[in-house]
């Protein structure tokens, strides 16, 4: 086993929960947040006292559009200073033990633009509403580790779509949290050092979601933007190469 203990931020949420029932085996350390708070760095720090921890998958966040775009301030404590907080004290136990912790950051496609779609990983960062803005905040802190890995995504549950209508036009590389949940693991025990985009071939959210919810009706993106609480991107879509050609040569080896 590469790494003896794993912290796993966020695992009562949609993909922390995921990656603990992948049954992968591996030594997972999921603190809840009454033990670990990321916006109380105290708790990391005796948290990260007690724990070697070797590596860290971080999902923990403010990861509603909604939310953040209604409480800024908390969107901003959660997912830029609670990141930055997790970061600070990652270096600060690297100090201590003079070894690297392997650095799972779990970002979003939010980061880009959301117009244009097929955002490769070198495209100029833009986000358009309160979450992007925050967690390409959280990006910045976790670029400074020297074993980071930031994986951009977007994902969603096949077992529990909740809406009734879905845009005919609206794209993305969107992937199920399952799938995202394994190209965790394999970036995990990858040596892959800076920003991946990991999703899907482009489509639209109709395409996407049909297929699981065969009832699902279509409609436009006007008609989604009519009672949206918050600005939403038109085609968030991103260039996959990257992640393909390492997949590829994980399956490989
Ligand atoms: N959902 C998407 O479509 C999507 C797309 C792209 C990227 N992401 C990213 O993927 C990650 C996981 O998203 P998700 O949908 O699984 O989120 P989620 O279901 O809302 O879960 C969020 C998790 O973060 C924890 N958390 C919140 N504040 C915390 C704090 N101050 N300290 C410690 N833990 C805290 C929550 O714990 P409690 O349950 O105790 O509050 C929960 O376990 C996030 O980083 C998100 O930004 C999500």
């Amino acid at each position: 086993m590469k790494y003896k203990k794993i912290l796993l931020t966020g695992s009562t949420g949609r993909l922390g929960k995921t990656i603990l029932g992948l049954k992968s085996n591996l030594p997972f350390l999921a603190p809840a947040k009454n033990i670990l708070d990321i916006t109380k760095q105290e708790t990391i720090k005796s948290f990260f006292e007690k724990n070697e921890i070797e590596a860290i998958i971080h999902c923990a966040a403010l990861a509603r559009m909604k939310d953040c775009n209604e409480n800024p301030a908390k969107a901003i404590e959660t997912n830029t200073i609670g990141t930055a907080n997790l970061v600070i004290e990652t270096i600060n136990k690297e100090k201590m033990t003079g070894k690297n912790i392997r650095f799972i950051h779990i970002s979003t496609d939010g980061v880009y633009n959301g117009t244009k779609g097929n955002y490769s990983e070198t495209d100029a960062a833009m986000p358009y509403n309160h979450y992007g803005w925050t967690k390409l905040g959280a990006e910045c802190a976790a670029n400074l580790l020297k074993n980071h890995c930031i994986i951009r995504t977007s994902f969603f549950n096949p077992e529990n779509i909740k809406f009734n209508e879905s845009a005919t036009d609206s794209y993305t590389s969107k992937v199920t949290v399952n799938y995202l949940a394994n190209a965790i693991i394999k970036m995990l025990n990858s040596n892959f050092i800076g920003i991946i985009n990991i999703g899907s071939e482009r489509k639209s959210d109709y395409e996407n979601y049909k297929k699981y919810k065969p009832m699902i009706k279509p409609c436009k993106f006007k008609d989604i933007l009519k009672t949206a609480l918050f600005p939403m991107a038109k085609d968030a879509s991103m260039d996959i190469s990257l992640w393909k050609k390492l997949n590829k040569s994980i399956i490989k080896n």
